[in-house]
């Protein structure tokens, strides 16, 4: 006899993406379900850089700390080094993740987490482990077939990896997060733009304690630019820390379109040994793999009951360390949603609001991850190396920098630009915390984002205009202090305003109980539970003391009242119907 398994929401895949909706899902009280292919989770390093974002949602799901006692720290992952070899002459240095001092300071200001450095190995078993314990049914070794959905659910055919058996497993709803090759996403055809493997890396693990080279300039990226074997003839290698100083990730590109290399013990060795500059080094090689450089994303992310987050609807280089923390955000997007939509708080077409926020993010991170990446030819073009036929010929460009000739200064200010327009790859403030969503579930009140005083790419800049991140500023009291994002938990809508708005308390007592939702009022300023300790908060909010501003669970703002309204609660209740979708 054949039976039938069921939950609320399954969930394809067990990365960032997938991981990360079942801890949201399961942290909210949803039934859920994750499959996944393999018997445990990724097996090579991956991602690694976690921004402040991706840091505030582990706060948000009380498992930061879990995520720091693994992560490398903040202030060893920015020292980032462009040289020759490891061992060998620098060509500069560039402050990377908000770690410059002038820098440091805009990161601090945004958030109350910076940003840190977590390997996917280390990662995922936090995120899979706590979604474990909090409910969520996790099945690994077991593969996602295809799918079926009608009007009230997605049946799921499963294949037990182990036993070859298969069966179905009966969803309300189905989340595709199986990775750049998702066969959810190609089930439901969703519409991309863009090219896969458009080049190809190879990673290689190694074990090897350089400690004495690196430590004084501590960084998670080292980029080696050294004539020899590489594609086209100009080597560019990244070393890259996975926990310092003795473990490590070499990514070197092949050409695609070529035979992928294959890498044996000895070739790895010498790959590491040359980029180190040591070439007596012992190295212990723990792994050699292959992946495809990819430019696509999803113009639309879901097909009736059925949605697709993280590389499945947006795929690009590793530049700017976008893939997993974006696909976490996907995931935090929508998790809220179903929850609201399951216990039939908010209509159906909340969940239409999914695609609407996320698409363009997947567009802006695709474009700009795959920028960054193209933009390195910069360096190889003010170096000279793209004029340079023969090794001999490329030594002598690089070594050009040096010489008092009218061309060695030419390269030398050509140089200082290179590294400036870096700044996009490792400094992109904007491009990690500027999302801004438009859609039904945000309620315009006619006002549109301050003009941006700097790039919008490099800077950050905070707003309560409806569809902005709640700003980050420390509130609290005599004994605590709390970031704004703290007052708003990922289980509940928050207004926010101040003393001379206290009656929005009632006011909102009232509409959270017409609507079946939870919805709480935070009133700061003296006196109150929270106070607006350094008067930062006075100063961002934008509405007037009386005003209010209405936060999501995801921290974005759905509405604000920039006064005390004629008829408040006439006002929120008109935002929390279109937010809800009850209009
Ligand atoms: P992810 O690919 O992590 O997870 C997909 C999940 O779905 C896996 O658990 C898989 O087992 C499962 N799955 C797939 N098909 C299935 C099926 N049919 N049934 C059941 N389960 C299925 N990024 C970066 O910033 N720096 C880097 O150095 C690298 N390096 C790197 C190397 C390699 C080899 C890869 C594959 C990727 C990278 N990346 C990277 C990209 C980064 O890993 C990526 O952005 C995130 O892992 C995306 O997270 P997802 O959860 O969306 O997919």
């Amino acid at each position: 006899a054949s039976s039938v398994v069921e939950t609320d929401v399954l969930i394809v895949g067990s990365g960032p993406a997938g991981a990360s909706a079942a801890l949201f899902l399961s942290t909210l009280g949803v039934d859920n379900m994750v499959i996944t292919k393999y018997r445990w989770t990724a097996n090579t390093p991956r991602a690694h850089i976690t921004n402040q974002r991706a840091m505030e949602i582990f706060r948000d799901m009380g498992v930061e700390d879990q995520v720091l006692a693994d992560a490398t720290p903040h202030h060893l992952v920015g020292d980032t080094v462009f040289c020759t070899s490891i061992a060998g002459e620098e060509i500069g240095r560039i402050h990377t993740w908000g770690t410059h001092p002038a820098r440091e300071a805009d990161y601090q200001l945004a958030s109350p987490c910076l940003v840190v450095d977590i390997p996917q190995t280390y990662l995922e078993p936090i995120l899979v482990k706590n979604a474990t314990v909090r409910g969520t049914q996790t099945r690994f070794s077991t593969e996602y077939v295809a799918h079926v959905q009608d009007a009230d659910g997605v049946n799921v055919l499963a294949r037990d990896r182990l036993t070859g058996a298969e069966y179905t497993i009966r969803a309300k709803y189905l989340i595709g997060a199986d990775g750049a090759r998702s066969k959810v996403a190609a089930d439901i055809g969703l519409p991309y733009e863009g090219a896969m493997d458009i080049a190809g890396s190879m990673n290689i693990t190694f074990k090897a304690d350089i400690e004495a080279y690196v430590g004084h300039r501590p960084s998670v990226l080292y980029w080696v630019i050294q004539p020899g074997a590489n594609v086209g003839g100009i080597g560019a290698g990244l070393v890259r820390m996975v926990r310092p100083w003795d473990e490590w990730l070499i990514v070197w590109g092949y050409d695609i379109n070529d035979e992928p290399p294959v890498v044996d013990e000895a070739s790895a060795t010498q790959i590491v040994r040359d980029l180190l500059g040591m070439p007596d080094i012992d190295v212990e090689i723990t792994g050699t793999s292959l992946w495809g450089n990819n430019e696509m994303y999803a113009k639309h992310l879901q097909k009736g009951r059925v949605f697709c987050a993280g590389d499945a609807i947006h795929r690009h280089p590793p530049s700017n360390g976008l893939g997993s923390n974006t696909s976490i955000q996907d995931s935090y997007n929508l998790a809220w949603k179903l929850a609201l939509v399951l216990r039939g708080q908010a209509d159906r077409s909340l969940l239409d609001t999914y695609s609407t926020e996320r698409a363009p993010v997947a567009e802006r991170i695709v474009r700009r991850a795959n920028r960054s990446s193209r933009e390195f030819v910069q360096f190889f073009e003010v170096l000279g190396l793209l004029d340079a036929t023969t090794e001999d010929e490329m030594v002598a460009a690089i070594e050009e920098r040096k010489a008092n000739t009218p061309g060695g200064a030419a390269k030398r200010a050509a140089l200082v630009d290179a590294m400036e327009l870096k700044n996009y790859e490792f400094n992109a403030h904007g491009v990690d915390l500027g999302q801004h969503y438009q859609s039904a579930a945000i309620v315009s009140d006619g006002s549109s984002l301050p003009e941006p005083s700097r790039d919008p790419d490099l800077y950050y800049e905070m707003s309560t205009v409806p569809g902005s991140h709640v700003p980050h500023a420390w509130v609290g009291d005599t004994m605590h202090r709390k970031a704004m994002m703290d007052l708003a938990p990922y289980d509940r809508f928050t207004l926010v305003t101040g003393i001379a708005g206290e009656e929005w308390t009632s006011v909102a007592d009232k509409v959270a109980h017409e609507f079946g939702i939870p919805l709480a009022t935070v009133v700061i300023g003296a006196g109150q539970e929270v106070t607006d300790l350094y008067y930062d908060w006075a100063k961002l909010r934008e509405v007037d003391e009386s005003g209010v501003v209405l936060v999501r669970p995801d921290k974005h703002i759905a509405w604000r009242s920039m006064t005390m309204p004629e008829d408040p609660e006439d006002a929120l209740r008109s935002a929390m119907r279109q937010i809800l979708g009850k209009a």
